[in-house]
């Protein structure tokens, strides 16, 4: 009669959690749905709101500079297929509304095509230059790297830039090609053109080639990185202990790209739990394993939904929940063809 009544409890316990995620996740659906009704574009005049605030959520990179935990991207969605398109003006008016939102950091690239319009928005904001971190990459000018962060700096109206990425490796091709492309790369650190200089979506074998001849060791390595996709052979580990810190991009893949994973019901559930949206846990989820979120988009709600990630805590078994069920699961968005299907790394 007791086993009896033990099952009964269990099954009834289960079923009204699973009933009770379903409500959780729908109405975390609904409720971005109405923030998407409400989204307007501001016309509010700088400054909007302190920024000191933000300014103190940043980590040190391993030469002694620091950076704000979370960057705004203008790549993938702004991306343009010729960079000498027409400035996009509706790119100009979301960077100056994520800085009023709070961001401070932003992220470009040369073959975005879109730093004009970062050096527009900064300049429209009167936002001083030192108060803000700027972070752009160079792509086909790897050879002649001092020559590329010229160009890159005139487009974005400024003297330095914060930190440079040397942005591809497959564009480079070869490990010779890795090593000039990074003594231009400490050329530019020593000119001051570059307050920091670092790599983006290098692999282990890469960023060994570069450490032979490097007297400057990359800050960072920006590369995809999400619950499914955690990088494995302790990557992160064995970049951190040579210094090198992670930056990531895809970092929303399982409520986006990758949507329909394992993670569906259990992110929303913990977003729920703690009054965010699915999109603040995922970025708090990689901020607490000391990895720089670089994220986008064009609504100002969800700007303030993702900032919102500097303030969450997530318990340690929210945090552990994420990385077990997500390491049941496998997607990359970045580069896959110059990957097998299974291949983590
Ligand atoms: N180094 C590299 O090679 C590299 C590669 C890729 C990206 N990046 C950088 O990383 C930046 C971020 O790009 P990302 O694509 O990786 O960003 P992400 O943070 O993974 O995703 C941002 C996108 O998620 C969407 N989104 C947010 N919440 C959502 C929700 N609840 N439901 C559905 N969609 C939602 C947004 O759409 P809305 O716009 O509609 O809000 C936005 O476009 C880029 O702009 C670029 O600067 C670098």
């Amino acid at each position: 009669m007791d086993a009896l009544l033990r099952a009964t409890y269990v099954t009834v316990i289960t079923a009204t959690r699973k009933i009770a995620q379903l409500i959780v996740f729908r109405f975390s659906h609904l409720r971005l749905a109405v923030s998407r009704l409400v989204d307007t574009r501001s016309s509010q005049a700088f400054p909007i709101r302190s920024i000191s605030k933000i300014d103190a959520a940043t980590s040190r990179l391993g030469d002694g500079n620091v950076i704000p935990k979370i960057g705004f991207g203008t790549g993938t969605v702004w991306y343009k297929d010729n960079v000498n398109d027409p400035i996009n003006r509706e790119l100009i008016e979301t960077l100056k509304d994520s800085l009023r939102e709070g961001f401070v950091h932003i992220d470009c690239a040369d073959s975005y095509g879109t730093e004009r319009e970062v050096g527009i928005a900064i300049r429209e904001s009167g936002i001083s230059r030192d108060k803000l971190f700027i972070t752009t990459k160079v792509l086909d000018g790897w050879e002649d790297v001092p020559k590329a962060i010229d160009a890159s700096l005139k487009r974005l109206q400024t003297e330095y830039v914060d930190l440079y990425l040397l942005h591809n490796p497959y564009v480079i091709g070869t490990a010779e090609g890795l090593r000039q492309g990074w003594k231009g790369m400490e050329l530019v650190k020593a000119s001051g053109k570059a307050r920091s200089i670092g790599v983006s979506n290098m692999q282990k074998r890469d960023i060994q080639a570069i450490l032979t001849i490097a007297s400057e060791i990359p800050v960072i390595n920006q590369l995809e990185f999400h619950p499914y996709l955690q990088r494995s052979d302790d990557f992160l580990p064995w970049m951190r202990s040579h210094g090198i810190g992670v930056s990531s991009f895809k970092s929303l893949a399982p409520i986006t790209v990758a949507k329909g994973g394992p993670l569906d019901d259990i992110l929303g559930s913990i977003a729920y739990t703690h009054g965010v949206t699915p999109s603040a846990v995922l970025l708090r989820w990689a901020m607490n394993q000391g990895v720089i979120p670089i994220t986008t988009t064009g609504r100002r709600t969800r700007m303030k939904e993702y900032l919102a990630a500097l303030k969450l805590n997530l318990s340690s078994e929210e945090q552990e929940d994420i990385t077990k069920v997500g390491l049941t699961h496998h997607f990359r968005w970045w580069g896959k063809n110059f990957f097998d299907v299974d291949d983590r790394s």
